[in-house]
């Protein structure tokens, strides 16, 4: 059975980690902070699957592909809509409990969903059950689980990937190789000026996927949350509040949504985020109000515990008064190009998860469709290592640092990678001339750039002058985790804007404000149902 070398703690790389150790594979799982750190356990809303007599997979389907605006993958839908309520039932299996009520499972509804078919657990907090579950579940198999150990770089042979290069807890810069590297790094929220994403976010296994020379795809599509509360940080207010009947107001109180599309607050997320982006520069940038007091107290505290103390701690009483909310980036659409079994385009690489690019949400995703496609494609993934023939490379198997990893080793072994890199190492000492000259880089001017001109709405001037003050910065010299940070969200940085300027017509979550006409515009929601 292959060594697999899992990167990243969310519900993707915990999934792959556990099915893959199941199937008998040597497997280690190395997470950037601690295990429960990441994107996935602060999902609110909840999981979407077609779980209930009155849905089918077939409306998932078409509310997945309408929400897409037109770029969804149809076999790649399938794909997702069909195998979902499995992947929801081995969910229960791992021990997530699921809210329920008299009737069974409870569910809600959220935007652009045709039917309410969201299950979640412990009200809004169902990335943190989820993520609670795996993590026991791991913990009870045989999984080597290395904290505090980031990528650095995806090592290369032959064209095919053998390994990766992390940076420990220590400071130790060390090579790890396995038969099978399976990024699971999440997103990249943190581009962004405003964003749901914890620090985390920095898009650390698609930057190295990408300097590894795998392809990418679709860095354009950028989502934008509608509903973040307007304070530092910008926690989430999860769409279910919208799904259980909360509205949004302009500032003088008056409902707007209904003039951007006849679903109004239940529009897909693209439509509302914009049209709250719109709304918020009528009236000098003050941020719209989501209005969730006919829901009452009790009903808030209820069904969204953990946002009720977001709120409340913020200072509002959202039984009682409209809260501040304003759009901010929450999912990366795009990413590592991968086929129906999380195969990239790298022999022995795999991607699942935000990380990776399915297809499967088009130019926009559809609310709690990220963790079924987490859970979905990383089942493919965990049967696609194994079934993967091992690439015939001399020493594939041989070298000193697949055979002798012990299970306990110290999170990373100095090895020679440490003290004296080979040629063949990815270069992560580059020279000041090889990481490009001038100003070095600052992660907040970064973020405030990629959010004025790579946001919610773009054009080609505004994209063309940040790709030229992108190109101006110096990546920074990788000493340690921040440093390694940056180098990534440069990368990124300046791939997304490459991409956004390359799509010249809007679709979905890419809105660019000089284009004429719309590129395949959305399908309108009625049709799917
Ligand atoms: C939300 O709860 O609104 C976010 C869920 C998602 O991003 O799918």
């Amino acid at each position: 059975m292959p060594s697999v070398l899992v990167v990243g703690g969310g519900i993707a790389g915990l999934w792959t980690a556990v099915r893959a150790a199941e199937a008998g594979c040597t497997v280690e799982l190395v997470t950037k902070t601690e295990l429960a750190e990441g994107s996935t356990r602060y999902a609110q809303g909840g999981i979407a699957a077609a779980l209930f007599p009155d849905d089918s997979a077939e409306r998932h389907y078409a509310d997945t592909i309408a929400a897409g605006a037109g770029l969804a993958d149809p076999e790649v839908v399938r794909v997702l809509c069909e195998e979902g309520p499995a992947r929801v039932r081995d969910l229960i299996r791992f021990g997530v409990g699921f809210d329920r009520d008299e009737s069974g499972l409870e569910r809600g509804l959220e935007a652009a969903h045709s039917r309410a078919r969201i299950v979640h657990a412990g009200g809004d907090a169902t990335g943190a059950a989820i993520e609670a579950a795996l993590v026991a579940t791991v913990r009870r198999r045989s999984v080597a689980v290395h904290e505090r150990t980031m990528l650095l770089d995806l090592l290369v042979e032959g064209g095919a990937v053998v390994g990766a290069v992390l940076l420990g807890a220590d400071g130790t810069i060390v090579e790890r190789r396995a038969d099978r590297v399976v990024l699971a790094t999440g997103g990249a929220g943190q581009l962004y000026l405003h964003t749901t994403n914890p620090g985390v976010a920095t898009g650390d296994g698609v930057a190295a996927a990408a300097r590894a020379g795998a392809e990418l795809a679709d860095l354009e599509f950028v989502q934008f949350h509608p509903t973040a509360l307007a304070v530092p940080g910008t926690p989430l207010i999860s769409e279910a509040v919208r799904g259980e009947g909360a509205v949004l107001r302009d500032a003088s109180g008056r409902r707007f949504l209904a003039e951007a599309h006849p679903l109004a607050e239940l529009a897909p997320r693209d439509v509302v985020a914009r049209a709250v982006w719109r709304t918020m520069a009528g009236q000098a940038g003050a941020p719209v109000l989501l209005d969730a007091t006919a829901l009452g107290g009790k009903a808030l505290a209820r069904r969204f515990p953990g946002l009720d103390r977001i709120v409340r701690d913020a200072g509002f009483d959202w039984s009682r008064d409209p809260i501040p909310v304003t759009p901010a980036a929450h999912y990366a659409m795009g990413g590592i190009v991968v086929d129906l079994d999380a195969r990239t385009t790298l022999p022995n690489l795999f991607a699942v998860g935000e990380c990776a690019r399915t297809g499967v949400h088009g130019a926009n995703r559809l609310a709690s469709n990220s963790l079924l496609e987490a859970a979905v494609f990383a089942e493919r993934a965990a049967r696609a290592l194994v079934a993967t023939p091992a690439p015939e490379l001399p020493d594939f198997h041989e070298s000193r640092a697949s055979r002798d990893l012990s299970p306990d080793l110290p999170d990373v072994r100095e090895s020679r990678a440490s003290r004296d890199l080979s040629p063949d190492l990815p270069d992560f000492r580059e020279s000041r001339a090889s990481r490009g000259g001038g100003r070095a880089m600052d992660r907040g001017a970064l973020r405030a750039l990629m959010w004025d001109a790579a946001g919610l709405e773009r054009s080609a001037a505004g994209l063309e002058a940040a790709a030229s003050v992108l190109a101006s910065w110096r990546a920074p010299e990788v000493r340690d985790r921040p440093s390694a940070e940056d180098r990534n969200l440069l990368e990124l940085a300046r791939r997304t804007v490459a991409a956004a300027l390359a799509r010249t017509a809007s679709v979905g979550a890419h809105f660019r404000t000089d284009s004429v006409t719309a590129q395949i515009p959305s399908a309108p929601f009625e049709e799917a149902a």
